[in-house]
């Protein structure tokens, strides 16, 4: 199965970004596991990342055709991005939403996601292995067109 992984803002200044948050690993390392989790598992996936809502939005569309399901850490847009929630719905991608940090025991502002309702699962505040958890969720979707 194809996955499409998506990192949004911010998500490059890992590893000097609150480590005491969102952990010492970079962008680099954090993608290099989930490559080899996600070979592990059998997927293949094609990983971005972007601080642009509208690039986002381009990405998703522009690999929706190739992806059997999309894992995003929507980063802040989570809490507000109206147009990346209906980017999600109208491509009827299967959505699974991972974050680093636990977004229900932060700010009152984390603690809203207006991605969540378009997403089957929801993994956070488990670091790395937010995203993992997610990749094994992939696994119980069907392929496309079945
Ligand atoms: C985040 C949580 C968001 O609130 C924050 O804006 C991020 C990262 C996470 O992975 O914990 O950029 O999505």
């Amino acid at each position: 199965m194809n996955v499409l992984v998506i990192h949004g803002p911010n998500l490059h200044l890992l590893g000097r970004r609150a480590p005491e948050i969102y952990g010492a690993a970079t962008l680099k390392q954090l993608d290099a596991g989930i490559k080899k989790h996600a070979a592990g598992l059998g997927q293949k996936v094609r990983i971005f990342q972007s601080n642009s809502e509208g690039k986002i939005i381009d990405l998703l569309t522009a690999n929706a055709g190739w992806a059997d399901a999309l894992v995003i850490n929507p980063g802040a847009y989570t809490h507000y991005s109206y147009a990346i929630r209906d980017a999600i719905e109208g491509l009827g991608l299967p959505a699974v939403e991972v974050h680093l940090s636990d977004i229900a025991r932060r700010e009152p502002f984390r603690r809203i996601s207006v991605i969540k309702p378009v997403c089957l699962a929801q993994f956070k505040g488990e670091g790395r292995r937010s995203y993992f958890k997610a990749l094994d969720y992939c696994l119980s979707l069907p392929p496309k067109g079945k």
